[in-house]
């Protein structure tokens, strides 16, 4: 098969989370299985161009690329993603992709990821490719699908491509006012966009790929379900339910040749199932970077995350003084996002300096060490279409503490980590307490921590599963 990859992120070039894993990982396993797969992304002028070179993309040439009123030059390049062969393209034009973020709230998003579309579609034209499936990624690619349905019909390259869109997060639809219409190249295909929506004076970029693409997946079996429902189905819900013979939830995996502490080049002490040695090593390197005090047998929480409403870190912010206090437990977190949250942490960490370290920023090295080092880690997500870093935890023998939801529920239960079912303040103190007094049974701790490490969430397994979806998709 042919498989057309578009996204917004991908792991090692531009990440601000787990969909850049995916992206990193599932494409280039689909190119092991033989398939002929491209992937296309935003050329970020943020992506290091010392540690990743960027070349000429053989076949193409710029693209004059109207849309609406707005004229772009689009440029290709392509790099080479380390580690798996695969070459990416990147859709090139600095005045779209030469911001400092991945993400923006200028008034051109939508042009932005249009652009990329676009790009993407125009590139498979140019060169004669013709994919039979497109994968589209979050609202970035929602339009995609109607625009094959529609201006691409009848193409010869595109006009027999089966649309799959993956929703990494529902809660991110991209929604924009109606009379940026114009700027889709889909105005005469108008009648097929949601006329009540347009009279409401908006676009919404993601409820158009759940109506028009041909296979919809989301990122777990959990959250497939809850999106169903009005409490998770953020407004779309009766549409996923009118589409539910299309709506499939597929476990995200893990990259264990990143993820994996017997081969991570990133912390300082390897160690395994059978020898679990350079684990508490982890911990005091961690300690030692963080400028907290080692102490032997104090446990150490972990956290990695966006600080985003989503991830319910408010809670455990709300918990945390209280459970610091009675049990003397060591927190670090790595993250950043919503200014309440960081002060929270911020506070949180001025009144226990030797306890609680609050990392503000971006950084690969400290998630990995903190994964190898912590005992536990902490994920109270709200909501969680699926979830990575309860995976890797599992992996590095870091104890899940996670709320019952969506990716958290099917990858956590008791024996591998502690789940708790009501988000609030009570549920997290139970949860956290109830790790706190396993983890000083140490033969059921090392139990917990073994059987955890002995999960396989790999890509190996879960690419089959696309790769099973996109021949359904063929057949239909
Ligand atoms: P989400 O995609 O909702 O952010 P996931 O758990 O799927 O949640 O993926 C998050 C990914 O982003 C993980 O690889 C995690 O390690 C990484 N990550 C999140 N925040 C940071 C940060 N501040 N520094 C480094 N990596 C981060
Ligand atoms: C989203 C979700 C996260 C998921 C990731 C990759 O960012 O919030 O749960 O793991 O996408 O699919």
């Amino acid at each position: 098969m042919r498989v057309l990859y578009i996204t917004s992120e991908m792991a090692p070039f531009a990440k601000t989370g787990g969909l850049a894993d995916v992206l990193g990982a599932l494409p280039a396993q689909l190119q092991k299985l033989g398939h002929d797969v491209r992937v296309f992304m935003p050329a970020y002028s943020r992506i290091d161009r010392k540690k990743y070179p960027l070349s000429p993309a053989p076949g193409l040439e710029e693209l004059d690329l109207h849309l609406g009123p707005h004229r772009y030059r689009i440029g290709y390049a392509t790099v080479k993603q380390p580690g798996t062969g695969l070459t990416v393209h990147l859709a090139h034009c600095p005045p779209l992709y030469g911001r400092e973020g991945i993400y923006s709230s200028d008034v051109d998003e939508h042009l932005r990821f249009l652009a990329l579309s676009y790009a993407a579609l125009e590139a498979c034209r140019q060169s004669g490719w013709a994919p039979d499936i497109v994968h589209c990624n979050d609202w970035q690619t929602g339009l995609v699908p109607l625009a094959l349905k529609s201006l691409y019909a009848r193409d010869p390259v595109l006009g027999r491509a089966k649309s799959l869109l993956t929703i990494h997060n529902l809660m991110y639809q991209g929604s924009f006012p109606a009379f940026t219409i114009t700027d889709t190249r889909l105005q005469p295909a108008a009648h097929l966009f949601h006329q009540d929506q347009l009279r409401d004076g908006r676009i919404n970029y993601l409820l158009h790929g759940v109506l028009y693409a041909d296979g919809i997946t989301t990122v777990s079996p959990t959250y497939s379900q809850e999106i169903r429902t009005p409490e998770h189905g953020a407004g779309l819900d009766h549409l996923l339910r009118e589409r539910s013979s299309r709506v499939v939830g597929v476990l995200n995996g893990v990259d264990y040749a990143e993820w994996s502490p017997e081969n991570d080049k990133l912390i300082p002490h390897k160690f395994s199932a059978a020898d679990l040695g350079g684990k508490e090593k982890n911990k005091e390197a961690l300690l030692q970077k963080l400028g907290l005090p080692y102490g032997a047998g104090v446990p150490v929480l972990g956290v990695v995350s966006r600080l985003v409403g989503q991830k319910g870190l408010d809670v455990l912010l709300d918990v945390a003084p209280d459970l610091l206090l009675r049990w003397g437990f060591q927190l670090t977190i790595l993250g950043s996002g919503e200014g309440r949250l960081e002060e929270g942490f911020a506070r949180l960490q001025a009144a226990f300096p030797r306890q609680v370290c609050f990392y503000r920023g971006f950084s690969n090295e400290l998630a990995h060490l903190i994964e190898a080092g912590a005992d536990m880690f902490v994920m109270p997500s709200r909501y969680e279409p699926c979830g990575l870093n309860q995976m890797y935890s599992l992996r590095y023998g870091t104890v899940p503490i996670v709320h019952k939801t969506g990716g958290l529920a099917d990858t956590v239960d008791s024996t591998v980590g502690v789940a708790f079912d009501h988000h609030d303040a009570a549920g997290l103190r139970w949860a956290i307490e109830t790790a706190l007094k396993l983890y000083k049974d140490k033969p059921t701790w090392r139990r917990m921590m073994l059987a955890g490490m002995q999960r396989d969430y790999s890509w190996e397994k879960q690419s089959k599963v696309y790769e099973q979806l996109y021949e359904r998709a063929l057949r239909v």
